[in-house]
């Protein structure tokens, strides 16, 4: 049954989401059936079917009492809206049903594993009501899911001892190769900074603590969000969104999602970390969720959003918040690497290829411009290495976004400031591209309100959204001395 609550949001979103025409979404990018979206939640494949639930609050476009959306879909691109998962319904978690993920159970129903949240009756030192945040369980379908009677499954009496009672959340489960659960979940140490813990379940229902996997110390950001934690090419990554980062190295200030590779002993719980990065180099991604498809791809999603400019919303807007395109990966020389997912292929259409074009002046090509796009780019020195090479992409006299390449720095830089934002945030970002030869790959994925630039093969990512009119949709390339560009393009129709 029903609550009353979750009934009211299945029935607006029916009757206002359907009413949003697809041309004011984006085409293979997930938004919000109606109002607002975060985090992925219950990125899973369950039942022949891709299920991505969301943050959700579908009476406005901002921040609320959180739901989950739900969407499910057979390529990870086309996507079919489900009624609202859940809803803030129930004692333990009447402020919010905050971030979480799914696993299969072995009875064929599917579990959601999430933080219910409900503000505190007393004061915390600050003086203020505080979150009183749990981890609880709903179990379901695939389209109707219970909250179960044992609900808390854990609470803050299963964190270490002086961890903070304010922050406990966003579990990861996965199912173990002998049919146990395991999940990690952020909480707060006593230098006030994050840590991801790991708990064991014989069943999905009953949790145990079983180690701190790993901690901030302060030192990438202070709270950490959002923990997964996997195998990938025989290291360990664990995937975590900062809050609060301080710049330093290739780290910028505020929110980020980074990725931290080590090695990992399943038999002590031991996890050594080795190293570092960034995930994306971009402005807009945060939160990241990853699944182990049925065929052994690590794939992720992530919101492509973050905090920082969540107040730069489209005049009239329907929806705010939207997905990134599901990306493969994989890991080279303790890196990262990020591929589109290879379903997108199938929806490429209209091939236009242009082959080695001198290109120093702004130069257009013939058939490369659209905002629904799978753009490759390959840039090679054209005699003596060039300066700069720079994109141009949904552009038209007013509005642009650009890609620049400077060979002296070895940076790329991606550059929204005229991209018709009013507000005073970051609107540029840049990395280091490690090549010194001036040989440059980007491949440029357009969905009508964002870019994401995967450079050299997906060695650096970058991800922005953009809310200009679809009328600028013009591509042009320019240089600093002199390139040869080959362009590929193809649209995408699904
Ligand atoms: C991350 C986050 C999570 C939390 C959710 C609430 O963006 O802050 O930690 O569960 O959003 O919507």
């Amino acid at each position: 049954m029903n609550s009353p609550i979750l009934q009211k949001a299945r029935t607006y979103e029916a009757q206002y989401g359907e009413a949003i025409p697809a041309s004011e979404r984006p085409v293979y990018h997930l938004t919000p059936w109606v109002g607002w979206m975060n985090d992925p939640n219950g990125f899973s494949f369950y039942q022949g079917q891709y299920h991505l639930f969301y943050q959700y609050y579908p009476y406005k476009t901002v921040w609320g009492p959180m739901h989950w959306g739900h969407a499910v879909s057979r390529d990870l691109l086309r996507w079919e809206y489900l009624p609202a998962a859940m809803a803030p319904d129930m004692p333990y978690d009447k402020d919010g049903c905050f971030s979480g993920s799914a696993a299969e159970l072995p009875d064929g129903r599917q579990l959601l594993l999430y933080t219910g949240v409900c503000k505190s009756e007393d004061l915390n030192p600050e003086g203020h009501y505080y979150d009183i945040q749990t981890q609880c369980v709903a179990v379901g379908d695939g389209v109707n899911y219970e909250k179960i009677p044992q609900n808390p499954v854990l609470t803050v009496k299963d964190l270490p001892e002086g961890y903070s009672k304010y922050d406990f959340r966003d579990p990861k489960i996965w199912q173990e190769p002998d049919g146990t659960y395991s999940a990690v979940a952020v909480a707060r140490t006593e230098d006030k900074s994050g840590a991801v813990i790991l708990y064991h379940s014989p069943d999905g229902f009953e949790w145990h603590f079983v180690t701190v996997l790993d901690h901030c110390r302060n030192e990438h950001g202070r709270m950490w969000e959002c923990p997964d934690f996997f195998e990938l090419d025989g290291r360990y990554l664990l995937l975590l969104s900062p809050q609060e980062m301080q710049a330093r190295d290739e780290f910028h200030a505020g929110h980020a999602t980074i990725y931290l590779v080590g090695d990992y002993d399943p038999e002590t719980h031991t996890f050594r970390r080795e190293d570092v990065h960034l995930a994306d180099y971009g402005i807009d991604f945060y939160a990241t969720q990853t699944l182990l498809a049925p065929d052994g791809r690590r794939i992720m999603t992530a919101w492509l959003q973050t905090w920082s400019d969540i107040e730069d919303k489209p005049q009239g807007a329907k929806w705010f918040g939207q997905m990134i395109c599901p990306r493969e990966l994989h890991l080279k020389d303790g890196r990262l690497i990020q591929a589109p997912i290879r379903e997108l292929e199938a929806a490429r259409t209209n091939r236009v290829y242009h082959e080695n074009v001198s290109v120093s002046q702004p130069t257009t090509l013939e058939g490369i411009r659209g905002r629904v796009a799978d753009l490759t780019v390959n840039v090679a020195p054209d005699g003596e290495l060039y300066r700069s090479f720079t994109i141009k992409m949904a552009a038209d006299g007013e509005y642009y976004t650009s890609l620049t390449y400077d060979t002296y720095t070895s940076r790329l830089t991606i550059d929204r400031s005229h991209a018709g934002s009013h507000c005073d945030f970051v609107h540029s970002r840049s990395c280091e591209v490690r090549r010194q030869d001036g040989a440059l790959k980007l491949r440029i994925l357009l969905d009508r309100n964002s870019i994401e630039v995967f450079a050299n093969d997906g060695e650096q990512v970058m991800t922005v959204w953009l809310y200009t009119p679809q009328s600028a949709d013009g591509i042009s390339f320019s240089a600093d001395g002199k390139v040869k560009v080959t362009a590929e393009q193809y649209d995408l129709s699904f």
